[in-house]
C-alpha cells in the first residue's frame, strides 16, 4: 500500500508525472515465448555442429570457462583452449589504471592470437567481456555517462540507446566484444547497493529501456560499433528482502514473472545474445517454495529461459558465484551447469575448474549433451558476433582514443536525467553576472559525480587525473560564469553567504558499489545520518542571506526532509558522470537572461517521507513520476523532520 504525504497544499501536491512508459497489456500468468530480433540462421547451425564434431572434452569445457585477465596470460588461452576472458572492476592491462586504448587494444589482440594458435582442428575466437555499464567506465579517457538510475529518470529510450550505442564503439576500441549490460534490475528496496544500476522500481519503463540497450549495443552484431549485450541479472536480483545484495528474492511467482521479469522479454526480443545469473535466491511468497541461489535454479534457468521464453544465446555465471549454489566451491559445481549455466565465470581458479568439470563429464555428473549444448550456444553467438571472420584489432574504431569520447551526449543525458524536487521562489535558474558561492565536497570530485564502477570497482581510489575526461560542476561554472564569479569552499566556514547571489552545495553520496552499497537493515535511510558533513555544509550556508541550490548526487532516493528544508532549490542529480556541465547548463540562464534549458527529468523512485521507508511501500513525500519544471513553479513548504530512530523495524 502506498501512502503518498499530502504534499503542503503550496506545493501543489502532484506534479503530472511524466508517463513511465506505455502500461504493459493485462499481466502475465507465465512466462511468455519470446521471438528473438536474431532468428537461426541455418548456415550457422551446420558451422557449429561441424566444429564441435571436431572438439575434445578438454576443448569443450575450455570454451565454457571465463578467468580474470588479472589471472590469464594470452599463452594459457592457447593451452587450455579458453573461450572467453574479463576484466572485472579494477583490472586493466599490465594493472596500469592509465593503461592507453592502444594497450586494451593489444591485449585484446594477443588474447586472440593464442586463442588462434590452439591444437584445436578448427580454431575458436575468444570473446572478452566488460562491465562497460555506463560508458566504458574503466578505461582511462573514456566518457562516463549517467548511471541507469538517472536514465530512469529521463525518460527517454531514444537516449538510453544512443548511449548503448557510444558504449559499444568505446568498448570496440579497445578491441573489446562483449559488455555485460544492461542491467534489467527492477529495484524494490532503495537500500540495495545496486539501486543505481536499475532504471527503475517500474518495470513498465525496464521493460521500454531493456529493448531500447540492446538494440544500441548490439546494432546488427557485426558491424564495427556493436558488441554482443548481457541482459543480467537473471532474475529478481533487484528484488531481495531489504535490499540485501546476493539475498534472498521473497515474491509471488507472479511478480517475478510480471515485475522482475519484464526487461528480459524485451531485452530477448530484441536478440540479446547472454545473460547473466544473478547472486540472488528465489523464494515463492505464495507456496514457501524456495527456489535457492538463481545459479542452480534449473527451473528458471533452462525450463523458463531457454524452454518457455525460448532464449538461445548462453548463460553466464556471476563473478564466483557458483560457489553459493550448495554443494559447490569456487572451482566446481556441475549442479549449476546442468542448471543451465553454459559459461562459468572462474576468475582465478579456472584450472581446477577446467579438471573438475571434465572429471564430473567423465563420471556421468554432467552429461556431455549439456556440454555440448552450452559449447553450442557460445558458438552461436561467437558466430552470429562475426568473430570467426574479424580480429578484435579490425574495425574502424579499434585503437582510437577518440571512440571514447562522447561527450555532448553525456551532457545532453545528464540535463535530461536531473530531477527538480524543489525551487522555492523561482531561485533557478541563476542569471549570470553576479559572484557565486559553491560549497560541498563533491563540487570538485568526478568519482564522487561518477559513483561506482569508475575506472575501479567501487568507484574509489580515484583523484580527478584518473579519468583523462571529463568536468566537475565546480569547473563547469567556473567556465560559464569566469573564475571572478565562482568562489569555492567545500565547508562553507568563514565566508559570508550574504555577499554572493547564491550559493550552489554540492553533496551527496560516495561512490559504492555492489554490496558496498548496501544500508543493511534495520538502519535508516536518512542521509545526513551517514553523511554528517552534508548537512554541516548545509548549516554553514543555510539562511545567511543568500539562496542555496543543493545539488545532491547519489545512487539511490533518501530521506533528507532536513537538507530540503536548508535549500531554497534542491536537484536530485543522481550520478551524472563525467559530464557536469550538464548540470550548470539547467543551473544558469544564458548570456541574455534566457532559460536554455528547463528539466525534465521525474522520479524513476520513489522519494521516502520518512527514514525508514525505502520500498515501493511506506510513507513517500515524491512519488514516481514527480518533478518539477521551470514552466511549471511549485512551492515546497517546510517539510517536518523527525530524526531517524537508531534502527527501523
Ligand atoms: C560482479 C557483478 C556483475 C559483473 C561481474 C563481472 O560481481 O555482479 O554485475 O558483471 O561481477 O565484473
Amino acid at each position: 500500500m502506498l501512502t503518498v504525504l499530502a504534499l503542503p497544499a503550496a506545493a501543489g501536491g502532484a506534479v503530472d508525472p511524466r508517463p513511465a512508459a506505455p502500461a504493459t497489456a493485462k499481466p502475465l500468468a507465465d512466462w511468455p515465448a519470446v521471438k528473438s530480433a536474431v532468428g537461426r540462421d541455418p548456415k550457422i547451425e551446420r558451422r557449429i555442429a561441424s566444429i564441435l564434431a571436431g572438439m575434445t572434452l578438454e576443448q569443450k569445457i575450455g570454451q565454457m570457462t571465463q578467468p580474470d585477465v588479472r589471472y590469464i596470460a594470452p599463452d594459457q588461452v592457447r593451452q587450455y583452449h579458453i573461450g572467453s576472458v574479463l576484466n572485472g572492476g579494477g583490472a586493466w592491462p599490465a594493472m596500469n589504471k592509465h593503461a592507453t586504448v592502444k594497450e586494451w587494444a593489444d591485449l585484446a589482440q594477443a588474447f586472440h592470437a593464442a586463442a588462434m594458435q590452439t591444437d584445436a582442428k578448427v580454431k575458436i575466437p575468444l570473446i572478452w567481456g566488460t562491465d562497460a555499464v555506463h560508458g566504458h567506465n574503466n578505461v582511462l579517457g573514456a566518457t562516463v555517462f549517467p548511471h541507469n538510475i538517472g536514465l530512469g529518470a529521463a525518460r527517454d529510450p531514444q537516449l538510453v540507446e544512443e548511449i548503448a550505442r557510444a558504449t559499444a564503439k568505446a568498448s570496440r576500441a579497445t578491441g573489446i566484444s562483449w559488455v555485460f549490460a544492461p542491467t534489467l534490475a527492477v529495484a524494490q528496496d532503495q537500500r540495495w547497493g545496486r539501486t543505481y544500476e536499475s532504471f527503475s522500481s517500474d518495470p513498465a519503463l525496464v521493460r521500454l529501456y531493456g529493448a531500447a540497450a540492446v538494440r544500441g549495443l548490439q546494432g546488427t552484431l557485426t558491424g564495427d560499433g556493436d558488441v554482443v549485450a548481457t541482459a543480467k541479472h537473471y532474475l529478481a536480483d533487484g528484488g531481495t528482502v531489504h535490499g540485501n545484495d546476493q539475498g534472498e528474492a521473497r515474491t509471488s511467482r507472479l511478480d517475478l514473472i510480471n515485475v522482475h521479469g519484464a526487461g528480459y522479454y524485451s531485452a530477448l526480443a530484441a536478440g540479446a545474445q547472454t545473460v547473466m545469473a544473478s547472486y540472488s535466491s528465489w523464494t515463492d511468497a505464495g507456496s514457501g517454495a524456495a527456489g535457492g541461489k538463481m545459479h542452480g535454479n534449473r527451473a528458471l534457468l533452462t525450463d523458463a529461459l531457454k524452454g518457455r521464453m525460448g532464449f538461445d544465446g548462453f548463460v553466464v555465471s556471476d563473478w564466483n558465484a557458483i560457489e553459493q549454489v550448495p554443494g559447490c566451491t569456487k572451482a566446481h559445481c556441475p549442479a549449476s551447469i546442468n542448471a543451465g549455466v553454459d559459461m562459468v565465470m572462474v576468475p582465478e581458479d579456472w584450472r581446477a575448474f577446467i579438471a573438475n568439470t571434465v572429471a564430473d563429464v567423465k563420471a556421468g555428473r554432467i552429461a556431455m549433451a549439456r556440454i555440448d549444448d552450452a559449447v553450442t550456444r557460445i558458438l552461436r553467438v561467437k558466430l552470429r558476433a562475426g568473430l570467426f571472420e574479424r580480429l578484435p584489432a579490425a574495425g574502424a574504431f579499434n585503437g582510437r582514443a577518440d571512440a571514447l569520447e562522447a561527450r555532448d551526449l553525456a551532457r545532453r543525458a545528464v540535463r535530461e536525467s536531473l530531477v527538480l524536487l524543489k525551487n522555492n521562489d523561482a531561485v533557478l535558474p541563476l542569471r549570470r553576472g553576479g559572484r557565486v558561492l559553491v560549497v560541498g565536497k563533491s563540487a570538485d570530485s568526478l568519482s564522487n559525480q561518477s559513483g561506482g564502477w569508475t575506472r575501479t570497482w567501487q568507484g574509489t581510489e580515484n583523484t580527478n587525473a584518473d579519468f583523462g575526461t571529463g568536468q566537475t560542476l565546480l569547473a563547469a561554472l567556473r567556465e560559464a560564469l569566469g573564475a571572478d564569479g565562482v568562489e569555492f569552499n567545500e565547508t562553507g566556514a568563514g565566508v559570508d553567504p550574504a555577499k554572493y547571489t547564491a550559493v550552489i552545495a554540492v553533496i551527496g553520496e560516495t561512490p559504492y558499489a555492489e554490496y558496498n552499497g548496501d544500508i543493511d537493515w534495520p538502519a535508516p535511510l536518512q542521509h545526513s545520518a551517514r553523511y554528517k558533513e552534508d548537512l554541516a555544509v548545509l548549516d554553514a550556508v543555510s539562511g545567511r542571506g543568500a539562496p542555496v541550490v543543493t545539488i545532491f548526487y547519489s545512487g539511490r532516493t533518501v530521506y533528507a526532509n532536513d537538507l530540503l528544508n536548508r535549500s531554497d532549490a534542491f536537484v536530485a542529480a543522481w550520478l551524472p558522470g563525467t559530464e557536469a556541465a550538464g548540470i550548470a547548463d539547467l543551473l544558469l540562464r544564458d548570456g541574455n537572461g534566457r532559460i536554455a534549458y528547463d528539466f525534465r527529468g521525474s522520479l524513476p523512485f520513489a522519494w521516502p517521507g520518512d527514514a525508514c521507508t525505502s520500498t515501493v511501500n511506506g510513507t513517500i513525500l515524491f512519488r514516481p513520476g514527480y518533478g518539477l519544471r521551470y514552466d511549471s513553479p511549485k512551492a515546497v513548504s517546510a517539510l517536518t523532520f523527525t530524526p531517524a530512530p537508531e534502527a527501523c523495524g
